[in-house]
């Protein structure tokens, strides 16, 4: 049998000088709907996220807070992968750069990257952004107000010896790649902000920074420069499947990251992969297929700032959990969230509004019906398999449909489950089980609308698992599937087969329960 296609997503490894906030949480969990999905349809997928430790920040931290940056990485590390986990995030991996596996790439990248010509010593002076880790262009920084474009911290005035890679070698080569490989920049919009800036003229760019203390790791040829801490992060990609076992998972499918970070993913690193690449053994180092940069997350209509007090942290997240459970965050995430070119708001008021329209009123109330019906009409379980029923077509046209978004994501699958939900709620106005349940003579009538409904139910929640883990085992459980086991292993290639018609057997019970998603009152 030919083996599975790989699938390899990554998200950006997050900075350790705080602890994780919405913004993070994201990005990750957007990987994780994927990574689920992509398991389930079959793919051989490696999923990784982390930590970015070596940072000139990390090192500030920790100093106010008067311990090494060992340690301050250490807790914060522990809080990214803890909260990872506790929010049903299934990566496969998670790594720190602080790592041995990670440093010995990077050194063995880097000298490789130094073999090939392209790097040479010389002097960089420049505007720094401290809190993004990276020089601002004279322009730019002018254009800001000598602020951080992203975060409106203070830019420096730095001046260093440093090693230089010849970006500016690669102009025509990056170009040519964008202009081949339409998919490898998206969303589209981003693609053509790249393609301006490259256009613009590329500049060197510094590969290590000299002072700042011992906390990175070593430039291999002249131990007295450190690597400048965004080589050192890119390179996790390449270190996470540095292994004989796990080499088939390059080229990346996706890096998974933010606006903020786009040119460091979709310039910087294909060159660097593009000059490593050169030396003979690393031929295996092609280009990742898609550079993914959604949008921000601003929190009531704002920029998230800790200043402004709407800065999304762990303790807020954590209330949301609280008050509408974790799969309707996930949901939220997944659906609502800035995958595109627009930021997206997250507010109390917002989750309300799409856990009350999508989860409460449709998802749950669907099933809540179902099951009602089920109960008052059949004694609570159901009949026979309905082979040919109409539900069964209008199932398979759903699925069938062409995929509704452009992105490399399949996202697109959590549509197709609530659309077969919105099916059912549809099937059950038309066919009025509640009135033909009034006439005895038609009770075979009524089994069978409940059974096609109940099967479409069972589909869907295979569309929707993804995004909603845990209520859609809890349907499983209630219906007497098994699931869960199955897919806590990934479940790979389930969902097709899984999703063929006919899957509730013949007196299957559908049990009472709690409702699956909670109502929330609203103000108005
Ligand atoms: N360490 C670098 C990345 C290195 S990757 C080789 C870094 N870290 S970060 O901690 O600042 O995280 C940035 C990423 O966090 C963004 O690219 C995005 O994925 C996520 N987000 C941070 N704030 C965000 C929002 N407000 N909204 C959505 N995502 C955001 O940059």
């Amino acid at each position: 049998m030919a083996e599975p296609d790989t699938f390899y997503i990554t998200t950006p490894i997050y900075y350790v000088n705080g602890e994780p906030h919405i913004g993070h949480v994201f990005t990750t969990l957007v990987a994780d709907v994927v990574a689920r999905t992509q398991r389930m349809r079959g793919l051989d997928v490696m999923f990784a996220t982390g930590t970015d430790e070596h940072a000139g920040k990390v090192v500030e931290a920790a100093e106010e807070l008067g311990e090494t940056a060992q340690s301050l990485a250490d807790r914060n590390a522990a809080a990214f992968r803890d909260t990872f986990e506790r929010l049903g995030s299934t990566h496969d991996d998670f790594i720190r750069t602080t790592q041995d596996r990670h440093k010995r790439t990077v050194r063995k990248l880097v000298a490789d990257l130094a073999a090939t010509g392209d790097v040479y010593l010389g002097e960089y002076e420049g505007w720094y952004d401290a809190s993004q880790e990276e020089y601002v262009p004279e322009n730019r920084a002018r254009e800001h107000e000598y602020r951080s474009p992203v975060t409106g911290r203070e830019l420096v005035r730095r001046k260093e010896e440093n090693y230089f890679f010849r970006l500016s070698a690669y102009e025509d080569a990056l170009l040519a790649h964008i202009q081949a490989h339409p998919e490898f920049i998206q969303p589209p919009a981003r693609r053509n902000e790249v393609l301006g800036r490259i256009r613009d003229g590329l500049n060197d760019v510094p590969i290590t920074r000299s002072g700042g203390g011992d906390w990175g790791v070593r430039f291999p040829g002249d131990e007295d420069h450190l690597i400048y801490v965004w080589i050192d992060a890119l390179i996790n990609y390449i270190s996470l499947i540095d292994d004989p076992d796990r080499r088939r998972f390059w080229p990346a499918d996706v890096h998974l990251i933010a606006k903020d970070i786009l040119w460091f993913h979709a310039v910087i690193w294909p060159a660097m992969l593009m000059a490593a690449g050169k030396t003979p053994g690393n031929e295996w180092l092609g280009l990742p297929r898609t550079v993914y940069a959604h949008s921000f997350f601003i929190s009531e209509g704002q920029k998230m700032s800790k200043s402004l007090g709407n800065f999304v942290d762990l303790e807020k997240i954590d209330g949301f959990v609280q008050t509408f459970g974790l799969d309707a965050l996930r949901w939220f995430l997944a659906t609502q969230g800035p995958i595109g070119t627009v930021d997206s708001d997250i507010s109390e008021a917002r989750l309300i509004e799409v856990c009350n329209a999508d989860l409460a009123n449709t998802v749950g109330n669907c099933w809540n019906r179902i099951v009602n019906m089920t109960q008052r009409y059949l004694e609570g379980r159901l009949r026979e398999v309905v082979t040919d029923g109409p539900m069964r077509t209008r199932v398979e046209a759903v699925l069938a449909g062409p995929a509704t978004d452009a992105l490399p994501l399949g996202l697109d699958d959590l549509s197709r489950g609530l659309a077969l939900v919105r099916e059912i709620d549809g099937f059950i106005e038309e066919t009025q089980p509640f009135r033909v349940a009034k006439d005895p003579a038609r009770a075979a009538e009524v089994a069978s609308i409940l059974y096609q409904c109940a099967e479409t139910f069972r589909i869907a929640s295979l569309w929707l698992w993804p995004a909603l883990p845990g209520k859609m085992q809890e349907v499983w459980e209630r219906a007497g599937l098994d699931y869960g086991a199955t897919l806590a292993d990934g479940g790979r290639g389930k969902r097709d087969a899984w999703s063929a018609w006919g899957g509730l057997a013949a007196g299957s019970e559908l049990a009472k329960g709690p409702p699956l998603f909670p109502r929330h009152p609203t103000d108005s």
